[in-house]
């Protein structure tokens, strides 16, 4: 089992509800990611054993260092949650306290978390002390905005008290909670943070591209950067960002290289969930990637008429053929599920 690295030159994945689940992470992985979040899942879900979860928490040798993000409010439930999953050989661990979506935050999960940080640092030290029962030693981080509400700036004292509890690494992605994803992430505060922490603090928000990642470092000087709708558009961003980091030629982001990804994530969603559900979702993901290329359409009406996996391949194969094209819409197609 690898250890957890938060190092500038090696770049994290961010949980990703609906989308970072073991292909993508997988995916991930090959372009250079260190370390992959899994979608955010239930602890209560947990505890009920939820159908929908034994998905979310899928994961292999290959996957390995990954981080299962948890979301919950209720102390009782986290306990024997954190129990099982650290005798199902579970090691590192992250609190879910950024989400803004309003199913989350009607259980008192998530950002609404902020707004009570005697018991979210209740959670994460319930996490702390069963994590530290894992035979290698567990992890924990906690991943957080500015607070709930603009001028709710609890994220210093927060950040201070979770040191106290013995949390290993900090994630912000510095907007409030009410913002959800409007305006832009504040990476001045992520900075701040970044000085007053005495522990590894990990910079997430608006890092779209490779270039926006070696920016964050500069400009905040984070320990390490998570790339999350910048990874969901283009799964290379973690080698781009490597490349760029240490001076080296960017991958070539042709037809044929897209063509290749695009092969690569239907081989791995086939191989390690390959029902219908996961058909349709990467059915419904491969025209992302063709972003910027020429008769997506067309495409997109191609694979709408594949049942098999072997249509879907051939019908994304076209990928490798498709031209640039003149200009981008820059109109998003990800459900934001989360945060
Ligand atoms: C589709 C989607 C799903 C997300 N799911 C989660 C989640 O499960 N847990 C979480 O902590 N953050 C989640 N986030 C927030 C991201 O991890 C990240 O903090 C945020 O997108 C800001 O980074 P970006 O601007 O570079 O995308 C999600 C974001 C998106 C777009």
């Amino acid at each position: 089992m690898s250890t957890l690295s938060i190092r500038p030159d090696e770049p994290w994945l961010a949980p990703l509800a609906g989308y970072s689940d073991l292909p993508f992470r997988l995916l991930a992985k090959q372009f250079g990611c260190a370390v992959r979040c899994s979608e955010m899942v239930s602890v209560k879900g947990l505890a009920f054993k939820n159908s929908g979860t034994r998905r979310v928490i899928a994961t292999c040798p290959e996957d390995d260092p990954m981080v299962l993000q948890l979301f919950g409010s209720e102390p009782q439930f986290f306990e024997p949650v954190m129990e099982k999953l650290v005798s199902m050989g579970f090691r590192n661990f992250d609190l879910n306290a950024g989400c803004p979506v309003r199913k989350v935050l009607k259980s008192g999960s998530g950002v609404k978390l902020m707004q009570d940080l005697d018991k979210l640092v209740g959670l994460a030290s319930i996490m702390v002390r069963k994590a530290g029962e894992h035979p290698d030693g567990g992890r924990v981080g906690v991943k957080f905005r500015l607070g709930f509400d603009k001028g709710e700036n609890v994220y210093l004292d927060l950040a201070k008290r979770l040191e106290d509890a013995g949390v290993d690494w900090l994630t912000l992605h510095p907007r409030y909670g009410k913002q959800m994803f409007a305006g832009r992430a504040d990476w001045r505060k992520l900075a701040l943070l970044k000085r007053e922490a005495s522990i590894p603090v990990i910079g997430s928000g608006d890092l779209f591209t490779a270039e926006d990642g070696v920016r964050c470092i500069e400009e905040t000087s984070v320990d390490a950067v998570m790339f999350a709708r910048g990874a969901l558009y283009d799964p290379s961003v973690f080698a781009r960002f490597i490349a760029l980091r240490q001076g080296h030629p960017l991958p070539v982001r042709d037809g044929e290289f897209l063509a290749e990804i695009v092969r690569e994530h239907i081989r791995l969603t086939r191989q390690y969930e390959g029902d219908g559900r996961s058909f349709r979702k990467i059915r419904s993901i491969i025209p992302r990637y063709a972003k910027g290329l020429r008769g997506i359409r067309s495409l997109r009406a191609s694979l709408l008429q594949c049942e098999e996996w072997e249509e879907l391949e051939k019908a994304a194969s076209v990928i490798a053929d498709l031209e640039p094209a003149d200009n981008i819409s820059g109109k998003s197609d990800i459900d934001v599920i989360c945060q």
